[in-house]
């Protein structure tokens, strides 16, 4: 897809995920989102290759998970708990803005800002319980003592499982309503994405890694 050609509003829309790469270039994909990736990268002295290649990268489907634990953990980390981290905070700027700007519509996802803030806040520590003692654990070849951590950890992803069916009846499984704004789809698309690599993740976790120690 040539992007060059699109709008940044278009590609925050079309690429879940795009907010994030725009956010870390301060490219306004909202206010300004009408002006064509190229212009804004000849505008501002960006480097519109690697910024494609940013983009790119966003949807390629990604490499199939490793078979070896300690790989598939690094997997983890690097393509879940990393890209979480990355994405959550624009998300839940552009719930908080939409909810503010839009909050006359009765189609106004109201409690969506703070549905993301705790569902991140809880993920959080959920991310770092597993960062700091149950991977290293696993790493280290430890069995069946590891039962009840992996247990704990289970329940959090059904709680988690919990506050996405929220998320997605909030949004009406993030389709935004007729005549909503760039801000508005770009939210929902970013959901989206959010949902869609949080149950990736924790398919990884539940049905593949922890498997391996029960
Ligand atoms: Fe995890
Ligand atoms: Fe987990």
């Amino acid at each position: 897809m040539a992007l060059q050609h699109l709008s940044v509003g278009e590609i925050a829309v079309i690429l879940p995920g795009a907010t994030a790469v725009f956010r870390r270039h301060k490219i306004d994909f909202c206010c300004q989102g009408d002006v064509l990736l190229s212009s804004e990268a000849e505008r501002r002295g960006l480097d519109l290759s690697a910024i494609e290649a940013e983009l790119h990268g966003l949807e390629s489907p990604g490499e199939p998970a490793p078979a070896e634990t300690a790989e598939l953990i690094a997997h983890i980390i690097e393509r879940y708990h990393k890209v979480h981290r990355r994405e959550f905070p624009a998300v839940i700027e552009m719930a908080r803005r939409v909810e503010s700007v839009h909050q006359a519509r009765s189609d106004c996802p109201r409690g969506l800002g703070d549905l993301l803030s705790r569902m991140f806040e809880d993920l959080e520590d959920h991310q770092h319980k597993e960062e700091a003692v149950l991977f290293p654990a696993m790493i280290n070849g430890m069995g069946p003592v590891l039962r009840h951590p992996i247990a704990r950890m289970m329940q959090d992803h059904v709680e988690l499982g919990e506050l996405l069916a929220f998320m997605a009846d909030l949004t009406d499984d993030f389709v935004p309503p007729e005549g909503a704004c760039g801000t508005w789809r770009a939210l929902y698309a970013g959901c989206s994405k959010l949902d869609a690599d949080l149950r990736e993740h924790v398919h990884l976790e539940n049905n593949i890694l922890f498997r391996r120690f029960l």
